[in-house]
């Protein structure tokens, strides 16, 4: 069955209760590689935000409900898109490095670590490691994630709570034995099993341990491949951090040869305010750049989304304050940081100014990455950007 009728059927459901929102994870499209967003309409503008959260806490599950989707699992959807991701690091890990086969990564900056969940499905070698300041994130994964890859998903992963700064400080998260259990043997029975449980609201029981177990003390393989994707080493602001961090993501690669894999956008759009949206058959996604500073160099994103059957809206749901690195200061951090050589993968992204609505799905995505060294500036664009230790 081709990718659209599965998603055609998939919008014939007439029973939409909570699985509505969950959709298998190759619809998912994101904002990095396709860029189906069309311009917001102003009648989404107008309609009243009844979940106005605070932005900067991300908190729109302080209440949570049992009629409203997680934000994670609303943020999985629509941004990410890790089976094209985990693709292009293959690819790459195979041209740069080559002679084996890459078992081990390192996602950095990796909130629910949706990619590493991903990277361990293929290969019952493969290992991941995940590494973000978010606990809730990384508690949702353990939850949400992990036991939909099987019984050993929880024995080929670590989770680490801790700043990228100072990775061998960061703290091991771990569940409660019990807490495991229930989730494994109930992500084994029937969907709709794995739905209730996974979607609950029971108190989280894991949590970020002390310090026996941080990083540092952890034994792990050295990486292939260490990734940080959507743009998040944009949270790094001075540059001496963004230095200091690659020299990290460095002596994590292995010394048999490893690479690290970035995203970044850009061109003009992205120096202005906009607001982007794409519609997905439940929800919307809006993306809204709401400031650009052009001395900073700064800017604020935030990611809303509208909820369609409950007429509600999430809105702040994801905030961040991001500085927008340009390609050429990127690879002269990398290079300070010791890595052999930078290869940028670019591709143009759909005129924001001239991009027609699109339903969510399939628009943009045969547009492939092509390696190159000169690039003219667009409306958009996204760039691979690796790093060869
Ligand atoms: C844009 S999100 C990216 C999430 C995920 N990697 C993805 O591909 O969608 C940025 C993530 O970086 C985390 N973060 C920001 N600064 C960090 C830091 N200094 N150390 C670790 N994680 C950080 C945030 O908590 C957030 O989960």
């Amino acid at each position: 069955m081709g990718k659209r009728e599965k998603q055609k059927q998939k919008h014939d459901r007439t029973q939409r209760g909570r699985d509505y929102y969950l959709q298998e994870n190759d619809t998912a499209q994101p904002f990095s590689s396709t860029s189906t967003l069309s311009p917001a309409d102003n009648e989404e503008e107008e309609e009243e935000a009844i979940d106005d959260a605070d932005s900067d806490n991300n908190n729109n599950e302080q209440h949570p409900s049992h009629d409203m989707p997680s934000k994670f699992l609303l943020y999985q959807q629509s941004v990410q898109s890790p089976k094209g991701d985990i693709s292009y690091l293959q690819k790459f890990f195979l041209m740069y490095v080559g002679g084996r086969v890459p078992l081990h990564l390192q996602e950095d900056f990796c909130g629910t670590a949706f990619l590493s969940t991903e990277w361990l499905r293929s290969d019952p070698r493969k290992t991941a490691i995940g590494l973000d300041l978010d606990l809730e994130a990384l508690t949702w994964c353990l939850e949400n994630n992990i036991p939909k890859i099987g019984a050993d998903g929880f024995s080929r992963i670590s989770l680490f709570h801790g700043n990228v700064l100072q990775p061998l400080q960061s703290k091991l998260v771990e569940m409660d034995p019990e807490e495991l259990v229930r989730n494994i043997s109930l992500s084994q029975n029937t969907e709709n099993l794995q739905v209730d449980v996974l979607e609950s609201d029971v108190p989280t029981s894991s949590s970020a341990q002390d310090d026996k177990l941080t990083a540092k003390n952890f034994p792990m393989n050295g990486r292939d491949i260490v990734c940080a994707f959507n743009y998040s080493c944009c949270c790094l602001h001075k540059r001496a951090d963004l230095v200091l961090y690659f020299k990290h993501v460095r002596d994590a690669l292995s010394t048999k040869g490893g690479i690290f894999v970035m995203d970044l956008y850009g061109g003009t759009s992205s120096e202005n305010k906009l607001k982007l949206q794409r519609r997905f058959p439940n929800f919307t996604y809006v993306w809204e750049q709401a400031e650009f500073d052009i001395i900073q160099r700064k800017t604020r994103i935030s990611l809303h989304f509208h909820l369609k059957k409950e007429q509600r809206k999430l809105r702040h749901a994801f905030s961040y304050s991001w500085r927008l690195w340009t390609l050429p200061e990127i690879r002269d951090c990398l290079e300070e940081a010791g890595f052999r050589s930078v290869h940028f993968w670019v591709r143009e992204m759909p005129d924001t100014t001239e991009i027609t609505r699109t339903e969510g799905f399939g628009a943009g995505k045969d547009i492939k990455y092509e390696e190159t060294t000169s690039f003219q500036q667009q409306d958009s664009w996204n760039a691979y950007i690796v790093g060869v230790a």
